[in-house]
């Protein structure tokens, strides 16, 4: 059977330029000016690196019909990733990760620094909600049936994106390094080291020596915000690679359309 190949999805009208009018008379607002302006810009730099042609495969797709609101769990947990790199970038601005320095300057930065309650609060209780949003958006996949062929490898990089935000959480609870969240750790980092086979690794590296204390605060520093983040960030982006790449599932209830063209070829 020939295979079919689907159009590439027109460029939406707002970024089409509109036509000239040269000698018309017709006078520009500042407007226009700056539409034009904006539309050069884009030109230009698609023009040079052809750009567009990938934003316009990852943009504008089909999506099955039956399509709801259930579907914007993914991005609403990415909208909560992103927002926690934005609050953490700033949290990092004050934050020291000495065991004499820490307590003190998550001290600082919630009383005294502009904005830091603020801040310092978007970052707690946005990572509660990237948890449950990953749950919610892992359901639905679930019960929609995304994870079967040919999903699979998405569902794997989604289980490996949950472990990864789990030890987010984990990580970040060290930081502040009060009472709570030092022996709370060491009660996390004991049950790790109750793993089979790699517990022991697991909890010695985490650990960061033999003993509880400078050395794996830098630890936990260095894997929440440096290697989780780029793991996840890179994770993301296969995930939404395949998503475009794939297309979503349908919900279970729909029934597939007989597409007479294809009965045609199949006869
Ligand atoms: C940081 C975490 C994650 C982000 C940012 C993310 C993002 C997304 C987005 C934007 C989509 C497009 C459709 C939709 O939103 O429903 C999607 C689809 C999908 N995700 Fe995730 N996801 C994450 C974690 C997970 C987890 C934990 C799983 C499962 C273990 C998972 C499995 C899937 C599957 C199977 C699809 C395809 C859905 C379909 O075909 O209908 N994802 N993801």
């Amino acid at each position: 059977m020939p295979k079919l190949k689907l159009p590439l999805p027109p460029i939406p009208d707002a970024l089409k330029p509109p036509p000239r009018r040269p000698g018309t008379g017709a006078k520009e607002g500042p407007l226009d000016t700056a539409k034009e302006a904006g539309i050069s810009a884009v030109d230009w730099v698609d023009e040079r690196t052809s750009l567009s042609g990938g934003a316009r495969w990852m943009m504008f797709r089909k999506v099955p019909k039956g399509t709801n609101w259930f579907y914007t769990l993914g991005s609403a947990t990415m909208f909560a990733f992103v927002s926690q790199a934005v609050t953490g970038v700033f949290l990092a601005m004050y934050y020291d990760p000495s065991p004499t320095r820490a307590y003190e300057s998550t001290r600082y930065l919630t009383n005294e620094a502009f904005l830091g309650e603020f801040v310092r609060g978007m970052h707690k209780w946005g990572s509660t909600v990237m948890v449950i949003l990953i749950f919610l958006h892992m359901g639905r996949t679930f019960f929609f049936g995304a994870y079967k062929y040919p999903r699979e490898l998405n569902w794997i990089i989604g289980v490996v994106l949950l472990i990864l935000t789990m030890a987010m959480s984990f990580t970040g609870y060290l930081l502040p390094f009060d009472q709570r969240s030092y022996w709370a750790t060491i009660v996390g980092v004991n049950i790790n080291g109750t793993g089979p086979l790699v517990g022991p690794f697991l909890s010695d590296f985490l650990r960061a020596g033999p003993e509880f204390g400078a050395t794996t605060l830098s630890r936990f520093y260095a894997i929440h915000m440096l290697l989780l983040p780029g793991l996840i960030g890179a994770l993301i982006g296969a995930h939404l690679y395949l998503v475009a790449k794939l297309g979503t599932t349908a919900p279970p209830w729909m029934k597939a359309e007989t597409d007479p063209e294809l009965r045609k070829e199949e006869q």
